[in-house]
């Protein structure tokens, strides 16, 4: 098609939208025949800054950018939106209690509900990348209820993509042949990834590594992988976060592979024990430009005790947000 899709970025001027924003405009969200129109919202000490990044999307004359709006105003920013990348939030800071971190993400996440509900198009599809990213997107979500609920999405593809990396190093393996991996519950410390689902060349992948090696290794690895970026790099994961929100929505508009699923945190329809409403990450595949929790996989003892502690998790968020008024 040649009408530009409008893509909003939140938080475009941090370290996630530098290194999101040039393959949005390359056509790596979207896809090579989609030309993109991209809105940048910042906060006002930050709105120089974005403008500077897109001097430089100018300055790579992408064929597929047709244009760039930069605003501090959310009812501006998500006007006529078709696609909202969240990753503008606030971060925890020393001696930040949980319900402090929540309130204050309420103050941003509930206003730009509220603006993507008054003036985003009508297949408008939101991922939050910001954190705590699941309760996030529960918060704008309850903030826009003229959206069917099922648009707002939360990230962790991330995970996804960090338990992949690890799977593919320890059986010395291409990533191509490993299928079906799941990231369950929340972006945080307490996600399970599962490998009792994922597939190394058709065969179980949980059969193929030790069970130390999967419960002592794989599990922490991935889930402390964040941890790990900063204590390396000085700074958090950037790159690799912009990557996997261009996996995400790539997935969602164009739709999985035969054969195989990913991970995506989208609101639960009670499926596998998880409460309808909460947004919890799931294997998924996504057909026409939904997204559609895998169903009838077993799960054992040990996914069930994983899976739920990390629910119980965003329970407690969900409640917690709850009593601040937010939903
Ligand atoms: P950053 O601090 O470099 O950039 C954040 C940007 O957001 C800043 O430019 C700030 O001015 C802007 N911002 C703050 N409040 C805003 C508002 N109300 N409206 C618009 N913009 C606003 O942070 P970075 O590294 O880019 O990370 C962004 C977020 O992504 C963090 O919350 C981080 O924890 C999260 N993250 C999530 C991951 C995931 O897997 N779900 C992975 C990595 C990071």
């Amino acid at each position: 098609s040649t009408t530009p899709v409008t893509v909003t970025v939140t938080g475009a001027a941090g370290q996630i939208g530098y290194a999101l924003l040039f393959r949005i405009a390359s056509g790596q969200l979207l896809g090579p025949d989609t030309p993109v129109r991209l809105r940048l919202l910042e906060i006002p000490q930050a709105v120089k800054a974005a403008e500077g990044t897109a001097m430089e999307l100018d300055d790579c004359a992408f064929p597929l950018l047709s244009g760039i709006d930069i605003t501090d105003d959310a009812n501006a920013a998500f006007d006529g939106a078709n696609v909202a990348l969240l990753v503008g939030a606030r971060p925890r800071t020393k001696g930040m209690e949980r319900g402090d971190l929540l309130e204050a993400n309420g103050g941003i996440f509930a206003p730009q509900g509220r603006a993507i509900n008054a003036g985003a198009a009508d297949d408008i599809r939101v991922l939050v990348v910001g954190n705590p990213a699941n309760t996030n997107a529960l918060i704008a979500q309850a903030a826009a209820p003229d959206v069917p609920a099922e648009r707002f999405t939360a990230m962790t593809r991330l995970d996804h993509n960090r338990a992949l990396a690890q799977l593919s190093k320890k059986l010395s393996v291409p990533l191509t042949e490993i299928k079906k991996m799941t990231i369950w519950g929340n972006h945080s410390a307490t996600q399970y990834p599962d490998l009792f689902h994922a597939e190394v060349n058709g065969k179980s992948a949980a059969e193929q590594v030790e069970e130390s090696w999967l419960r002592d290794e794989f599990i922490p690895t991935v889930a402390k992988r964040g941890a790990a970026i900063i204590e390396a790099r000085g700074a958090s994961s950037a790159a690799s976060a912009a990557n996997a929100a261009i996996d995400h929505v790539y997935d969602w508009v164009n739709g999985t592979a035969e054969g195989d699923w990913t991970s995506a945190a989208i609101p639960s329809d009670g499926s596998y024990g998880v409460p309808e409403g909460i947004i919890s990450s799931f294997p998924v595949t996504s057909r026409n430009g939904r997204w559609e929790i895998v169903q009838g996989l077993d799960i054992d003892a040990f996914s069930r005790e994983k899976i739920d502690a990390s629910v119980a998790e965003l329970v407690e968020e969900r409640e917690a947000v709850k009593a601040l008024g937010l939903l």
